[in-house]
């Protein structure tokens, strides 16, 4: 697995974010590294940093109405090539169509001079000075393809001074972007190792199933099919027990064959749980950075089917027939 995210940087001016991102992943313990910066303005003063500061630039014309898609095209052929698993935004002035932002969902980031929800869009120093506020401030959201209305993940306020103008105001957020968009993108490259996050995908994944509650098992978040007496568990998550060094996922295989077979060829997948083992427990590592959640989901709807009453079985093999 690789160590550190890959993160690509999408600006198309002036780049003092970028350059906050870049200096910040400069640090040994940074959770990420910036593996591009390309944008849509091939002249943006920003890229002719990046490129002093040795970090692969792509440049390419600035996209009119009719090559917009090929601009598009190109910018997710170079995020691949660049093999970027994260984009931040950073002042990238232009709307992304909806299939882009479909293709990089949850993958995608913007920072934005604002208290979101409270004024997107443009101007939103002069919005915020206008209507009297106290604050402004900036926020980092994940981009959906409503602009700016994705998940805040962070923000800060910043104070409104007398005789501030937009330009005076707008200078003084960006210290505090600075400062926060960096610590954010840290913070969410890094969530796969955490296991309250974890244990909120699991229990979404889990909710889709029928008749399920949740059961601590020697004090670990486990779920459980049937009713709440007679209920049998089919998931438990194992926080690095017993000196792991997973954050796993114990659920039902068909048996101790399957089992060694898996953690033979998969080894950076799969484990074997100290003690769950023997009882035909499998263990799914859940805090790698390139986990495929949808694998887990399979594996938590075998583990249920594993584990149902035959009534709940029954109902969902004559579904499987439709
Ligand atoms: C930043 O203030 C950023 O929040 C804003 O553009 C500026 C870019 O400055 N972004 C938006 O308004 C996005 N809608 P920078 O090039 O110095 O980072």
């Amino acid at each position: 697995m690789r160590n550190k995210a890959r993160v690509a940087i999408l600006i198309s001016g002036t780049g003092s974010n970028m350059a906050a991102l870049l200096y910040a992943s400069r640090a040994p313990d940074s959770p990420y590294e910036v593996v591009l910066v390309t944008g849509d303005n091939p002249d943006a003063p920003g890229l002719v940093l990046a490129d002093a500061e040795g970090v692969p630039v792509a440049r390419f014309p600035a996209p009119t109405k009719a090559t917009r898609p090929d601009f598009f095209a190109a910018l997710d052929r170079a995020l691949h090539e660049a093999e970027a698993d994260t984009v931040a935004l950073a002042g990238f002035m232009r709307i992304l169509p909806a299939d882009f932002v479909g293709a990089w969902s949850g993958k995608l980031l913007n920072i934005h001079p604002s208290l979101l929800p409270k004024y997107k869009g443009l101007d939103t120093h002069a919005r915020a000075l206008e209507a009297g506020d106290n604050h402004g401030g900036c926020s980092v959201h994940l981009v959906t393809p409503e602009v700016d209305a994705g998940e805040v993940l962070g923000q800060v306020p910043v104070a409104i001074l007398p005789g501030d103008t937009p330009d005076t105001l707008a200078d003084r957020v960006k210290i505090a972007e600075h400062q926060l968009y960096p610590r954010i993108l840290a913070g969410y490259v890094s969530r796969y190792q955490d296991a309250a996050w974890i244990e909120a995908q699991v229990d979404a994944l889990t909710s889709r199933l029928p008749e399920v509650t949740r059961k601590t098992s020697h004090g670990s978040p486990g779920w459980q099919v049937g009713g709440e007496k007679s209920g049998k568990l089919f998931a438990i998550l194992a926080d690095r027990h017993h000196g792991e060094d997973a954050i796993g996922l114990l659920v039902k295989a068909s048996g101790p064959d399957e089992m060694t077979g898996l953690i033979e060829a998969q080894p950076e997948a799969y484990y074997w749980p100290k003690y769950y083992g023997a009882s035909g427990w499998l263990g799914v590592k859940l805090n790698r950075r390139d986990l495929d959640w949808s694998q887990v989901a399979d594996w938590l709807e075998r583990s249920w089917r594993a584990s149902a009453p035959a009534r709940l079985t029954k109902l969902m093999r004559a579904a499987d027939e439709f």
